[in-house]
């Protein structure tokens, strides 16, 4: 049987269920009847055969009924016009119509998590070709281990894991706890994903760099019209990016007023479900996940950034003085270019009769470990670990330092030392709190480090409590060096308690990521059982079968045939979930690496984020430029609005021990983060001032940055980049225009004028239908597609392949309901988050009392030191586990209770009511009527 019918057995059995319903008595039952005899739609063989989230018209009948048919010939995925997948308006009165439409929408997310797996995994580090051809009787799809993934005799831990032997494996200490440098996290392949690893690619090769020209299909493609500064991007920028202002004397572009008045303001286009909590969380798990810089700068040459030329008739035309003053843009900005691993010509194979590219033709380090390990806490190689500082009275602990003027329980544990002169540090981090990872600092990075920190010292003081109570019992753990002696509480030192602290914290940002901000960026109910079927699996409440399929899952990924190790085992891991894969077994025994090492799944190609998911992470658009603050207990009240940018780096600081950790929380936690679309970037980051540059203006436009940054690292452009993932070709700029919308709205209206700014900015040319532009995909007709894109051959068609890729999302207008990101982003997504916790041994098969403590497991459980996680009701689920953010948060903050009280998620408003079924409704809940950020007109709150 294929995967392809596992996931249709699924489907069927939802139909029948639901077609067997006696009540349900619409002309869909017909479609699905129909669904069913047309039999199940295989896994894609090839490329062009791809499922494009785009189903036949009898499933989206019998999914979503004709609203589902209406939105077919739109090129956006078919899902989101199923039933119950919106708000309650998108319910039907019959249950089971809800239940096809969910768990359809389920089925087709599975389809394309399946052949993302498939189609999109490109290592840069020497293994492609193997990939491609398989190893001794294995499919390279399914190949475990790669010599490229030994330590090289030059690591420090080169002899401890077998040094020049066939095998390298790591032993003893080495696989107890997470290294700093994150080798070993595979046991046999101790390189994987440690820092100075090459990121990966999701994108054939040949598709990267199209600036470049590499193939034919690239040239016909672009026409020659892409390079590095071209179109200009600052002029992009100020075109596409700048946040429009009602008065802009208010906001100062991003400064605000002096004293930080509260009749500041700088216009922002606001998500109603998701606050300024979540823009800085996911700037706090970047900073955890990778880097391209180098201790906060990237290599010595610079370069100039744009503000020099626009398109005229297709044609780069230098802008004027008054025209660059118009525009706000900088010629003088210049930026140091990006370190280049390796851009020497790449070797070339054949196979099947097709010649391939063994990596893509430049290549770029991570300076991070990709691991989920904190790094941004604890430190990712020697020099970030001399910032990271520990308590001399106790080294279990992180150092804190308490405030004199401590008015809080929060306060009273402190908060973070600052960098000494003798630590390693660029002049610009002066006057900063210490931490790993100290770039791009401000009161938001201080937030998070501050409580994990704190939540980093509740741990080791529970660990400590209950060793002093009872320091004979069994701590859990087991020594890989004599693995069947106990392990008693009293023989757990310092330095281990702190190691065990940081495998909890690591685990619970991880999990707080997965089921509580992701669910809230994605807010919609096939997301959130998604998700948690990631983490726990869906049949999460029965712990039998969940051990039986686990088992299943496990012996799949040994399979030697890809089909069975990844597609099979990507349809049935979402059983068990994927936390715990392979730590189920009976007598797990830490001395056996069968066991230790057994439950990661790779699929083929060793563990790194691709340069793709860096460019989807470019989330600038979430931050505002003031933050409404607020101060406990008048929660209700805006007491003054503090520009970001007056906390960056070192003024950071002061703002937080001034303040108070707990009067951040509210504030972030109460007001909405910007939506990322188009002409939403805060006006700070366009002008923003960076003292290390050598350059004449010592400021950058960030928003520019990240499309040259893109351009540099060879991202392909929008429309291939949707290719390459599975997606539909957009035939135009007016593909972005959402069609859900009322033609006679000003919604409408504004999106037609953005599409206008994008082909005036972008341009159009005559095309050639005899040219083919890629390899990726068909039209619907099964022929290739043109440069025409199906429009006249020699029409005028928009440059709609140039589109840079951060662009084209931003424009993504089209969006499932909830969606705080687009489409485009959620496929880098869906592949990427899963592989982050399938790579990695300390999620999956060594996610065990033995290496945590059970302290720790149950800790990570739990959400914390209770015994039980307690359970509220949510978007129609009578009973759901407790946000594990809110948990932290009240052990950080105690004096948050009563804030807290009612909030569910952490990442949704705190004062929004969530009403009953995904509501995206801005209105306050219960107390927080009076809550000044109620009071602007409803018209401001768009929906993303
Ligand atoms: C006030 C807040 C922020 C500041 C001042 C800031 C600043 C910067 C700067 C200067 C760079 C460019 C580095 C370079 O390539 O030379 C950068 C890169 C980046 N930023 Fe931000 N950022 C902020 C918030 C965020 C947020 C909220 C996100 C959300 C995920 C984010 C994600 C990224 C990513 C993914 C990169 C690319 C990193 C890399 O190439 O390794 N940033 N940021």
């Amino acid at each position: 049987m294929r995967p392809a019918i596992i996931a249709a057995s699924i489907c069927s059995l939802t139909l029948v269920t639901s077609c067997g319903w006696l009540s349900d008595h619409t002309p869909d039952l017909v479609s699905c009847a129909t669904e069913i005899a047309e039999g199940v739609r295989p896994i894609a063989d090839s490329r062009p055969d791809r499922f494009h989230g785009k189903v036949q018209a009898n499933t989206a009948k019998c999914r979503g009924g004709s609203n589902a048919i209406a939105y077919r010939e739109v090129p956006w995925t078919d899902w989101s016009n199923y039933w119950a997948t919106r708000d309650n308006g998108s319910k039907s009165l019959f249950a089971t119509k809800n239940l096809r439409g969910v768990n359809g929408s389920l089925i087709d997310l599975e389809y394309a998590r399946v052949e993302l797996i498939k189609f999109n995994l490109f290592d840069n580090s020497g293994t492609y070709q193997r990939y491609v051809n398989g190893d001794n009787g294995t499919d390279g799809a399914a190949v475990r281990t790669w010599p490229e993934m030994r330590l090289p005799p030059t690591n420090p831990a080169f002899a401890a894991v077998g040094g020049a032997a066939a095998e390298q494996h790591c032993k003893g200490e080495l696989i107890r706890y997470r290294t700093l440098g994150g080798i070993c996290n595979d046991t046999q392949n101790p390189l994987m994903g440690s820092s100075g690893t090459l990121f990966a690619r999701n994108v054939q090769f040949e598709t990267t760099f199209p600036d470049r020209g590499l193939d034919e299909t690239t040239r016909n493609r672009h026409g020659g019209r892409l390079a590095l500064l071209s179109p200009d991007p600052q002029v992009i920028s100020r075109k596409l990016f700048t946040r429009a202002q009602s008065d802009s004397a208010s906001c100062n572009d991003g400064y605000g007023k002096p004293g930080y008045a509260k009749d500041a303001n700088c216009d922002y286009k606001k998500a109603p479900f998701f606050n300024v909590l979540a823009a800085f969380w996911i700037q706090f798990m970047t900073h955890d996940w990778f880097s391209h810089l180098e201790e906060g700068h990237n290599a010595p040459q610079y370069m100039a950034v744009g503000c020099a030329t626009k398109r005229v008739n297709g044609a780069d035309t230098p802008l004027s003085p008054d025209e660059v003053t118009k525009l706000g843009c900088r010629p003088g900005d210049q930026i140091d270019r990006a370190f280049v691993a390796d851009s020497s010509a790449p070797k070339k194979f054949a196979s099947g009769g097709r010649e391939y590219l063994t990596r893509a033709p430049s290549v770029f380090k991570n300076s991070n470990t990709a691991w989920w390990d904190a790094s941004q806490i604890y430190g990712y190689d020697d020099i970030s670990a001399k910032r990271v500082k520990r308590d001399p009275a106790d080294r279990a602990r992180l150092a804190m330092v308490v405030p004199p003027n401590a008015k809080t329980a929060g306060d009273r544990q402190g908060y973070l030392p600052l960098l000494a002169t003798s630590d390693p540090q660029l002049p610009d981090w002066a006057g900063q709190e210490s931490a790993a990872f100290p770039d791009n600092w401000t009161i938001g990075m201080s937030f998070y480090h501050n409580v994990f920190s704190r939540e980093h010292n509740q741990f080791v003081s529970a660990f400590r409590a209950y060793a002093f109570e009872h320091p004979d019992d069994d701590s859990g753990l087991r020594d890989p060096a004599n693995p069947h002696a106990i392990v008693r509480y009293r023989n757990v030192n310092a330095d281990q308690i702190y190691e065990l602290a940081r495998l909890v914290v690591a685990a619970e940002i991880a999990k707080i990521h997965t089921i509580e901000w992701t669910p809230q960026l994605l807010y919609d109910e096939p997301l959130f059982r998604g998700m948690n079927a990631n983490w726990s699996g869906v049949v999460q409440h029965d712990t039998s079968i969940k051990v039986l399929l686990a088992d299943v899952v496990n012996h799949l990924a040994k399979s030697n045939k890809a089909t069975v190790a990844n597609s099979w085992y990507s349809v049935l891991a979402s059983g068990p979930g994927i936390v715990g894969l392979g730590s189920q077994k009976e007598n797990w025994d830490v001395s056996n690496e069968a066991d230790v090492n057994g439950g990661t799944n790779h699929f083929g190609s060793p563990f790194n984020f691709p340069e793709e998911f860096v460019s989807v992470y470019r989330l600038h658009a979430l931050v505002p430029d003031l933050l409404e603050y607020r101060e406990l207990p008048t929660a209700n009240a805006i007491s003054a609005k503090i520009p970001v940018i007056e906390t960056f780096r070192g003024r950071a600081t002061g703002f937080m021990h001034d303040r108070g950790l707990s009067n951040w929380a509210l504030t972030m936690g109460r007001q909405r983060l910007g939506v990322l679309a188009l002409q939403n970037h805060p006006r700070f980051m366009q002008n923003i001032k960076i003292d290390r540059l050598h350059s004449p203006t010592k400021q950058i436009d960030i928003a520019a940055l990240d499309i040259i940054r893109d351009r540099e690292r060879g991202v392909p452009r929008f429309n291939e980049f949707r290719r390459q993932y599975g997606l539909r070709t957009l035939t135009g700029f007016d593909d972005f225009i959402d069609q859900h919308v009322d033609k006679k709205s000003a919604d409408y209206a504004e999106q037609q004028k953005l599409v206008a700014t994008l082909r005036e900015v972008y341009g159009q040319h005559k095309c050639d239908a005899k040219k083919v532009i890629t390899h990726a995909q068909l039209t619907a007709a099964g022929d290739s597609i043109t440069d025409c894109l199906g429009h006249a051959d020699g029409s005028m068609v928009d440059n709609v392949e140039d589109l840079d890729t951060v662009v084209g999302w931003l424009a993504e207008t089209t969006r499932p309901h909830g969606f705080a990101i687009s489409e485009t982003q959620f496929v880098v997504f869906i592949l990427n988050a899963s592989r982050r916790l399938y790579s990695d041994r300390f999620f999956t098969s060594s996610f065990r009392p033995e290496i945590y403590s059970t302290m720790g497991y149950n800790w990570v459980n739990n959400n914390g030191p209770m015994a039980q996680v307690e359970r509220v009701p949510i978007n129609g689920h009578a009973s759901q586990p407790v946000s594990p953010l809110k948990r932290v948060l009240l052990r950080t903050m105690p004096e948050l209770a009563p804030e807290l009280d009612q909030v569910q998620n952490a990442f949704d408003p705190w004062a929004r009511d969530r009403g009953e079924y995904y509501t995206l409704n801005w209105s306050p809940r219960k107390g927080a009527e009076n809550d000044e950020a109620f009071r602007r007109p409803l018209a401001e709150t768009r929906r993303p």
